[in-house]
């Protein structure tokens, strides 16, 4: 192939990650739900046999919109769902930002905000996070871009942002800001920013199926703004990207939120447990409200991630990436498999030294 048959802008694209699993059972390396399948599946995707398969589901997937809009308070017309909270971002993108634009984010944060901007024919104008990796507020309201994103809790440095900093990055703001709250559900309670939404006529927060919900498989995600944003949304969203069998047991899971409180639960519980277990073998920890956690070690990250995979855990390394030098982030699971982390962690450390 011709590298000039490429776009342009897509010349200089890597892969995403793509783990070698084979020797780690326990995958600690994305930010999945611990406590397994969600309950809901079973029954739900047994329903699946007679919801009519042969035929197209709604156009915007109205069930879970409306499902949403109850759990929320919202008006479904508040609401947009897709194929993961990515194909979310992935229509922002197409909707707010021009060819050859801009996104501003934040820096270090998700890696895929920058890559949306790229793979829709912009670009990206990185501003760096300060001491204790929180906004510079002042960065980003001068740089220049057609949105705004960022995620809080954030992706990987665990941490959320100080809740005033996001308010006037959205209120000094002349441009749609987005923020994505995949993490939203593990965050002290008060800090979403989705009951603000009809405040604030720039405001997109999105959230996914795929964390506390125990849905990553499905690929079910949303946005809540209000509704001239959602409805800009609308006409720029692929029609019927979220599947029938998707979206029927994504309804069911939204009815279960005991499910939800029992994950929030268990991961909120261990997340000290698991911090000082981290510390007590000489990482450094970082502050985390979400559900994983973010530490730097004293030695070269890439080689703990590969000698604990050998073990059979698998964490994720950052540690190549600037402002993240020797970081490693893993998940926080349940009791057992915080335990087994940390064994096999203090072995690697021990025949490391
Ligand atoms: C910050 C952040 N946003 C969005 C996503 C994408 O989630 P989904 O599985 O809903 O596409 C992730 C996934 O890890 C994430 O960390």
């Amino acid at each position: 192939m011709k590298q000039r048959w490429l776009r342009s802008t897509v010349r200089d694209l890597q892969l995403y990650y793509v783990p070698d699993i084979s020797s780690s059972p326990l995958r600690m390396d994305t930010n999945t739900n611990p406590l397994g399948e969600n309950p809901s599946c079973r029954e739900a995707l047994e329903d699946c046999k007679t919801i009519g398969l042969e035929q197209y589901p709604s156009t915007y997937g109205d069930a879970l919109r409306r499902e949403l809009a109850s759990l929320y308070g919202a008006d479904m017309d508040e609401i947009v769902v897709g194929n993961g909270s990515d194909e979310i971002l992935d229509i922002i993108f197409k909707t707010f930002m021009e060819p050859g634009g801009n996104v501003v984010m934040a820096y270090p944060s998700y890696s895929l905000h920058g890559w949306f901007g790229q793979i829709n024919g912009g670009g990206s104008v990185q501003v760096d996070l300060e001491e204790g990796y929180q906004l510079d507020v002042d960065g980003m309201l001068k740089a220049k871009g057609d949105l705004v994103i960022l995620c809080t809790p954030n992706n990987p440095t665990s941490n959320t942002f100080a809740k005033e900093d996001v308010l006037r990055l959205v209120e000094e703001s002349d441009r749609p800001v987005v923020v994505d709250e995949a993490y939203g559900e593990f965050a002290r309670p008060g800090s979403s920013f989705i009951p603000l939404v009809d405040k604030y006529p720039n405001l997109i927060v999105t959230r996914t199926f795929s964390k506390a919900y125990a849905l990553a498989g499905l690929r079910v995600g949303y946005s809540i703004a209000n509704k001239d944003l959602t409805l800009a949304m609308q006409k720029v969203k692929v029609p019927y990207s979220l599947n029938k069998v998707s979206e029927h047991v994504a309804v069911k899971a939204v009815r279960d939120q005991d499910f939800v409180r029992r994950t929030v639960d268990i991961v909120n519980g261990e997340r000290k447990r698991l911090e000082d277990g981290l510390s007590a073998l000489g990482l450094y920890v970082y502050p985390s409200e979400a559900n994983f956690i973010m530490f730097r070690c004293p030695k070269d990250s890439a080689e703990l991630v590969g000698r604990l995979a050998a073990k059979g855990v698998l964490i994720r390394d950052f540690g190549k990436k600037r402002l993240l030098e020797n970081c490693a982030r893993t998940t926080i699971g349940t009791r057992e498999q915080n335990d087994l982390l940390l064994d096999r962690m203090a072995e690697v450390i021990r025949e490391w030294r």
